[in-house]
């Protein structure tokens, strides 16, 4: 998998994408990032990426010529399966939508900032549009970054059996039942016995009927959906 991400602040990318298992996904050759600065594909004096909205208003706006031509070169190098565009008016991340793009090989992200960008950006140019949640974010960039971890986890090869995506809350619809680890006890607070039993077709069910009982309690829209059979978020 290819990520192209397009972005204003590329700093902003140094922290996140640089440790833990997206680094080890790079250094494995699972996953390849690119993050671009927008800025050097800016033809005017002071490398301006943005500008006033016509009509007028509060707000600058990301103009289309970096954009466009920073796309523009992308494309030339490689073909890409969507161009995304970060943005809060998008369509709201699952794990749905994320276990689909992860089977794509090449993807540009394109981070928003200020008010936005030239819609003629994304008439055009992006194919996707992709917000991760009811809430506004000073820019896309960290929006980026959780799509990004969200994707490279999936890519076969990255986790290894322990940390399996498959045994993810939401990856079989079911949230994911507790955790336990040493000592057995602490300050009172015990391990619960099952799992301490050996019994694997006891643990397996317990942690079964865990899942439901969270995911009925914490989740009460997941488990209408699951009990409907409606299994719309695999
Ligand atoms: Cl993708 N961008 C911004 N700016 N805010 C957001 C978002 C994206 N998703 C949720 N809030």
């Amino acid at each position: 998998m290819r990520l192209d991400i397009i972005t204003c602040l590329p700093d902003l990318f140094e922290g996140p994408l640089t440790q833990s298992i997206v680094k080890r996904s790079m250094t494995k050759g699972l996953v390849d990032i690119a993050i671009h600065n927008l800025r050097d594909y800016s033809t005017s004096k002071h490398k301006n990426v943005d500008d006033y909205a016509y009509g007028g208003g509060a707000g600058m706006v990301l103009t289309i010529e970096p954009i466009a031509s920073c796309i523009d070169q992308l494309k030339s190098e490689r073909d890409y399966d969507e161009v995304i565009y970060m943005t809060p008016d998008g369509e709201t991340l699952n794990q749905s939508m994320c276990n689909a793009l992860s089977l794509k090989e090449n993807l540009i992200i394109l981070c928003g900032h200020y008010k936005g960008v030239d819609e003629r950006v994304r008439q055009h140019l992006v194919t996707k549009e992709i917000s991760i949640g009811d809430y506004v974010l000073s820019g896309g960039e960290l929006a980026a970054m959780v799509l990004s971890d969200a994707l490279i986890r999936l890519v076969p090869g990255v986790l290894n059996d322990e940390t399996s995506a498959l045994t993810d809350s939401f990856q079989d619809s079911l949230l994911a039942p507790p955790v336990y680890s040493r000592p057995e006890e602490f300050k009172g607070w015990k391990v619960p016995d099952v799992l301490l039993s050996g019994h694997e077709a006891k643990i397996n069910q317990w942690r079964q009927d865990m899942a439901q009982q969270r995911t009925k309690e914490r989740r009460p829209d997941l488990w209408k959906k699951i009990e409907g059979g409606e299994d719309s978020e695999k």
